[in-house]
């Protein structure tokens, strides 16, 4: 199984380009399930995810076809088969957001249920009443929601929590349901923005995605279209909190700095200089970082999805620091691992007490899951001496070519069997 190797020490110089957004493309994928035509995609990452939704949707009979220049174009003439097995769901969860697009489109859907996740207990529950809500009958059967509905009816949700799948879910659903619906309580993420204006490209009626209310307004059909997915901002924060313990100074193309607003203030506060263009990030670190607290919460609070990453800056930084998860109960596992390479950390109920310490030590380490390895490679890049990380396959399901941009940059970073 591939490891990682890094020898740490080095500042980071240099330019790399940001990839398309995983948790963007994974749902807009999925609206290839709700029209007939072709749905052409650009700025998709070659992410494990990605493939793993590719091989459950042409399960289901679409067409999947790749370009070149990050394409990938997705035709569902007829859905053949509206089921998704276990085997796909259980190895990525965001392969329950076919359910509603099967609905949708085919009237019925059979879609396991996740099951539980290294970070914590992950329900489905919002999605299964807002699609009650709509007129569906759903049942638990053998570990599968067996879903029917005649045609979905649009209604008003309101959504017990803030639930970033939950919303794209419904979104989803109530673009060819018949009536209005209005989701209340609704994420705010950017990826959430992006699909809604996808969806509308290709003819759907969706007004407030990026607030808290979101009215769609069903129609009868959705045609094909051509849509950029947007610019990953955990891949840009993860750079940025990379550049900002090792030191140095890079700059980041095809970013979005729009939707960095909470990790950009929290950089700053450590003490980076960040310069923002439309598209381009620039950040410079002299010296140790200071430490910053942190507190997740959903958009366009500070993301769960950089918590980690945050937890490794502050390992190194002059000071004590408090990183609060407030989103998944059991988000910590990077915790113990960042130790091992001599971080001070001691966990009180949802909260890290971090208190940075000059040097970390290189050590073996494994990943937990896909932003806990980012965590591990940033520490791996300021320890002394050799840190070799094992199960980077979470890093391969979220990080576009992670160690290709970060040797570009000047870390000794390498992929070892
Ligand atoms: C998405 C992201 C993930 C990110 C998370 C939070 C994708 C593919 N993944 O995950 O990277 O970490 O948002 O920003 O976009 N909840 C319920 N019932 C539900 C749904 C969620 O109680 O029906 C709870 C969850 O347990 C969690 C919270 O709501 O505590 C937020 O979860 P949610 O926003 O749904 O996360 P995901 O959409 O799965």
């Amino acid at each position: 199984m591939d490891k990682l190797l890094i020898t740490g020490g080095r500042p980071l110089e240099g330019e790399v380009r940001v990839s398309g957004a995983k948790n963007a493309a994974l749902p807009i994928m999925c609206t290839a399930l709700l029209t007939e035509d072709p749905l052409k995609l650009t700025n998709v990452p070659a992410l494990m995810d990605l493939r793993t939704m590719a091989k459950l949707l042409a399960q289901m009979g679409v067409e999947v076809g790749t370009q070149s220049d990050c394409g990938i174009e997705l035709r569902a003439r007829a859905v053949t088969n509206p089921e998704a097995p276990y085997e796909l769901v259980k190895t990525m969860r965001a392969s329950v957001l076919v359910l509603g697009p099967l609905l949708a489109r085919c009237g019925q859907a059979r879609v396991s249920l996740p099951g539980g996740c290294a970070i914590g207990a992950r329900p489905v529950d919002q999605h299964i009443k807002g699609l009650q809500a709509m007129g569906a009958t759903i049942s638990i059967e053998h570990g599968f929601m067996n879903a029917r509905a005649e045609r979905l009816r649009g209604a008003r949700i309101a959504m017990e929590v803030v639930t970033v799948t939950g919303t794209e879910q419904l979104m989803m659903a109530a673009a060819l349901a018949e009536g209005t619906t209005v989701l209340e309580n609704a994420a705010r993420e950017p990826e959430v923005v992006d699909l809604a204006r996808c969806l509308r490209m290709m003819g759907a009626k969706i007004e407030g995605a990026g607030s808290d209310l979101i009215r769609i307004e069903g129609v009868g059909s959705l045609a094909g279209a051509e849509h950029r997915v947007m610019p990953d901002r955990i891949e840009t924060g993860t750079f940025l909190a990379a550049a900002a313990a090792a030191g140095g100074r890079i700059r980041l193309t095809g970013a979005a700095p729009d939707t960095l607003a909470a990790t950009l203030g929290k950089l700053r506060e450590a003490g980076a200089r960040i310069q923002t263009g439309d598209s381009t990030i620039e950040i410079e670190m002299a010296g140790r970082p200071a430490a910053v607290s942190v507190t997740t919460a959903p958009y366009p609070g500070f993301a769960t999805d950089m918590q980690a990453q945050f937890m490794a800056l502050a390992a190194i930084a002059d000071g004590a620091a408090q990183i609060t998860e407030t989103i998944f109960e059991n988000r910590f596992m990077h915790a113990l691992e960042l130790q091992r390479l001599g971080a001070d950390i001691a966990i009180h109920g949802n909260t890290a007490v971090v208190t940075g310490v000059e040097r970390l030590q290189g050590a073996k380490v494994m990943a937990t899951d896909l932003r806990a390895s980012a965590s591990l490679v940033i520490a791996g890049l300021v320890a002394q001496g050799r840190t070799l990380i094992d199960r980077i396959y979470h890093l391969d399901r979220g990080y576009d070519a992670l160690e290709r941009k970060l040797g570009a940059l000047g870390a000794r970073i390498e992929r070892v069997h």
